[in-house]
């Protein structure tokens, strides 16, 4: 037998990345390879990059440069871009930075293994199509190796919503919802391995439709489905667009066991000129009201949102109207970016806003922001929830994991081990995480 060959694979962007970044590994397992931590060790490097914001993007050049001592030292070494900078530069990467062997977009992963021989050959490899094929359905998994008790699975790809800032349409193509059958196979197959806990992951998760034996199912179903599945414990979905936060997921919330309090609701903005402007298709006040009838179904759950300031021709009453959102809403948690300039989205034609008043709007709204986080941690002390150990602290006999919520928690000489589901007794708020004793 040949020694495996060895692949550096470092992950930028959002969680669909990192799933992503599984799947190639597992795919590249098929054709010899083995994961490395580090880039040295490594026969092919792999970047699994991000096109969100112009800093995620020249990330991948300065990131790239750093690789030419390590090529200059092993002439066989391999360089790969993979994600969404891929799909949105393709060919340019290559120009760019000739060190580059090859460039795969996001809907093509499953033709790595073939596009790794071509390089290998001395060919300069570039797939940016988008099939209309499951590639996960390539993507069959290796030996069933066990894994940690937290797992992220997609459901569904793509945007259609073409928000005016957003390249996500672009680098991920059209919404597309895998079949119900091979999600729960997926979900099963999991849990198999040792997962109590997954996420379930969508660009617009909750707009999923995915077919069923008897028609498209919603996701609120396929939760109830999940819901099923002895071992799992716990259900999480990420990301959701307000407008496709339908009755039944909203009531899923208050039925369903195993669906965890926590919803990620981005709004990005309060101001209705804006939100017009951003093509977002919701409004401050349907935004709001949706809030009140998720919080009537689970009255604890933890709301989430992204937010973006300084968008083209954002004013000050703009900014105040956002402002003024997230002291209505309560945010648990959120992140906030200011805007960035995206080569062909429609937003980039427009009067940008002066980046230091940008600065000082974005530095506003953080500070809220923490506020109302701080605020929603401490309160949880006194309260007793479910926690996920996922594993040991820093100090001995300390073990820490995920609050229901989604807090950071840790618990001192604790009996619990990794991959224990166990309701813990909240007894103090720190800056980061919640400490408590097992209930
Ligand atoms: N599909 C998700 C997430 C998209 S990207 C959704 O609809 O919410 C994650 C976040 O990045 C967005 O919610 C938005 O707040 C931010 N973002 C996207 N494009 C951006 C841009 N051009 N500049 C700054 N932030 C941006
Ligand atoms: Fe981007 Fe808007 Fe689609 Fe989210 S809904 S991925 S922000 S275009
Ligand atoms: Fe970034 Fe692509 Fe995710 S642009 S946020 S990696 S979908």
């Amino acid at each position: 037998m040949t020694a495996p060959k060895k692949l550096f694979i470092k992950t930028y962007g959002c969680q669909m990345n990192v799933y992503d970044s599984e799947r190639m590994a597992e795919a590249m397992g098929g054709a010899g390879y083995e994961q490395v931590g580090r880039p040295e060790e490594a026969d092919m490097i792999l970047l699994n990059t991000c096109h969100i914001r112009e800093k995620a993007a020249e990330k991948v050049y300065s990131e790239l440069g750093r690789f030419k001592g390590l090529k200059a030292e092993k002439p066989d070494l391999k360089i790969g871009v993979a994600g969404c900078v891929a799909q949105a530069e393709g060919e340019e990467i290559m120009r760019r930075q000739p060190l580059v062997d090859l460039v795969v977009g996001p809907q093509a992963y499953h033709r790595l293994p073939e596009m790794e021989a071509r390089a290998r050959a001395g060919e300069k490899a570039l797939d940016t199509d988008m099939p209309e094929e499951d590639k996960f359905e390539h993507l069959k998994s290796r030996p069933k190796a066990r894994r940690g008790p937290t797992a992220f699975l997609t459901v569904q790809e793509g945007c259609d919503k073409f928000c005016a800032f957003c390249v996500v349409p672009y680098t991920r193509g059209a919404e597309v919802s895998r079949p119900v059958d091979r999600v729960l196979a997926e979900a099963r197959d999991l849990v198999e391995r040792g997962v109590r806990e997954i996420t379930l992951l969508g660009q617009n998760v909750n707009a999923y439709h995915g077919a069923g034996a008897d028609g498209d199912w919603s996701l609120a179903r396929l939760i109830w489905a999940l819901n099923d599945i002895d071992g799992l414990e716990r259900i999480r979905f990420t990301t959701s667009h307000p407008n496709d936060m339908s009755d039944d997921l909203i009531a899923a919330h208050g039925d369903c066991a195993k669906l965890m309090p926590y919803l990620h609701l981005p709004v990005q903005s309060g101001s209705d000129r804006i939100l017009k402007r951003m093509n977002r298709s919701h409004t401050r006040d349907s935004y709001l009201r949706l809030i009140e009838r998720i919080r009537a179904a689970r009255p604890d759950i933890l709301i989430s949102g992204d937010f973006i300031v300084g968008f083209p021709e954002e004013t000050d009453a703009d900014f105040a109207d956002t402002i003024d959102l997230i002291r209505q809403v309560g945010y648990g948690q959120a992140f906030s970016f200011k805007y960035s300039t995206r080569p062909g989205t429609p937003a980039a034609e427009r009067a940008q806003v002066d980046p230091q008043l940008a600065d000082a709007r974005l530095q506003e709204l953080q500070a809220l922001i923490t506020e109302q986080q701080r605020a929603r941690q401490d309160a949880m002390v006194g309260q007793t929830v479910g926690v996920l150990f996922e594993k040991p602290g820093r100090l001995p006999g300390q073990m820490v994991g995920k609050s229901d919520h989604l807090h950071a928690l840790h618990v001192d000489d604790c009996p619990a081990g990794v991959g224990e589901l166990r309701q813990v007794r909240i007894v103090s708020s720190g800056p980061n995480s919640l400490a408590g004793v097992l209930a």
